[in-house]
């Protein structure tokens, strides 16, 4: 893959964590420089403040990538980190995600996802620098009024404070693109990203406990687990369970590289991409098809519906390979393939850290 506009330089907001990690090295193998920041809420830092995911990503490359321990709700580190570089866009990940924390803690995700978020804008407004990717979530869908779920669905009937902090920020999206023309962003409404790059070198290592489905099937399948609790068998669905839109996270990474390569053809002011593979999959297919991947067992107990839960959602992405030249390629076999390589290379994630020489002793940080 080649850059395809006369940008150089990313930054990226959340470098260290599971889906930034992976769009870091699309975006060096596309020819960009990438300056990244994180302040380690869930993700892995080193004993000397270093991102072990992204030295993993610098193994991939052989690149280097130019990294700070930074918190967005720090507004004058941000601007001084700005003053440094010559930044040409930003893809803005960082944000806390935990669907139940959120709802016992809101004000610690809007102080988080919002401040952070304006903090960027004007911080982002004051360097001159108008073009952003923006991760956002099919979460500000709610209950799903009809499938495969389009970029005009309604949004905004949302049962989680996570999912409303996404929404609101692409609300405010609005707002900033249509009071000032020289905003230029695009707002990807990820599915369920799940995988690992190919290499086993670097994957999803939240410092949080585990709640979504991949991670824990894996820590079945390795013993950690007895079994998996799977939530609900009796929605009116194939086969009973919930249905999801899993997507490869290299696939995903590749649609950021799509929409900057978009952003640099056209003033686009404000567009919202679904990045989905467009195929409905049930827990129980995603636990066949793992075992089956992956030649293991993972025993697994059907329990009651979790609380705030969507029975199916999965996207339309066609407007996405329409107008970013984007769609998904990767098979859920591969999605379980490159997930069981990193568990089973790294089976403590980024704390196992036994092939590189970074990994004495590695800080676990909180962000409470
Ligand atoms: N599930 C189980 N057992 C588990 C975990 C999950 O049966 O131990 C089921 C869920 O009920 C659901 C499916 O697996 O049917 C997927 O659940 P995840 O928790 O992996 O993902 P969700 O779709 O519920 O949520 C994810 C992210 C949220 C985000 C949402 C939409 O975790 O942050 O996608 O973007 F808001």
């Amino acid at each position: 893959m080649t850059m395809t506009g006369i940008w150089k330089t990313v930054f990226v907001s959340g470098g260290a964590g599971y889906i930034a990690s992976h769009c870091i090295v699309e975006l060096l193998e596309a020819g960009y420089d990438v300056i990244a920041i994180d302040n380690f809420s869930n993700s892995v830092s080193g004993i000397t403040g270093e991102s072990v995911a992204l030295q993993r990503v610098e193994k991939i490359t052989g690149k280097s990538v130019k990294f700070y321990i930074c918190d967005l709700t720090d507004r004058e580190k941000l601007a001084e980190i700005f003053s440094k570089h010559k930044i040409d866009c930003v893809i803005h990940f960082a944000a806390i995600k935990a669907v139940g924390e959120s709802m016992e803690v809101p004000l610690h995700y809007y102080r988080n996802n919002i401040i952070g978020a304006i903090n960027l804008l004007e911080v982002m407004k004051a360097a001159k620098c108008f073009q952003l990717v923006f991760s956002s979530s099919c979460t500000i869908y709610g209950e799903p009024e009809y499938l495969p779920i389009t970029e005009n669905h309604p949004i905004g009937k949302i049962t989680n404070v996570y999912g409303r902090t996404k929404y609101f920020i692409e609300e405010m999206l609005k707002d900033i693109t249509r009071a000032e023309k020289n905003w230029n962003i695009i707002s990807l409404r990820y599915f369920n990203p799940v995988g690992a790059h190919p290499s086993g070198l670097i994957g999803e290592d939240p410092t949080k406990p585990y709640t979504n489905l991949m991670p824990f099937i894996a820590q079945v399948a390795l013993g950690y687990k007895p079994e998996l609790l799977i939530f609900g068998g009796d929605y009116p669905t194939k086969d009973g369970t919930g249905i999801r839109d899993y997507i490869h996270i290299m696939d995903l990474a590749a649609g950021h590289v799509a929409a900057l390569t978009a952003l640099q053809k056209s003033h686009l002011r404000l567009k919202a991409y679904n990045l989905g593979t467009g195929m409905g999959v049930s827990v129980l297919e995603l636990v066949k098809a793992f075992e089956k991947a992956t030649d293991t067992k993972v025993p697994y107990i059907i329990c009651g519906r979790r609380e705030g839960d969507i029975m199916s959602m999965y996207a339309n992405a066609d407007l996405a390979k329409k107008e970013l030249g984007w769609s998904a390629k990767l098979s859920l076999e591969e999605m379980c393939q490159d997930f069981w390589r990193w568990q089973t290379m790294n089976p403590k994630g980024y704390r196992t850290a036994t092939n590189d020489n970074t990994n004495q002793e590695l800080i676990k940080k909180s962000d409470d």
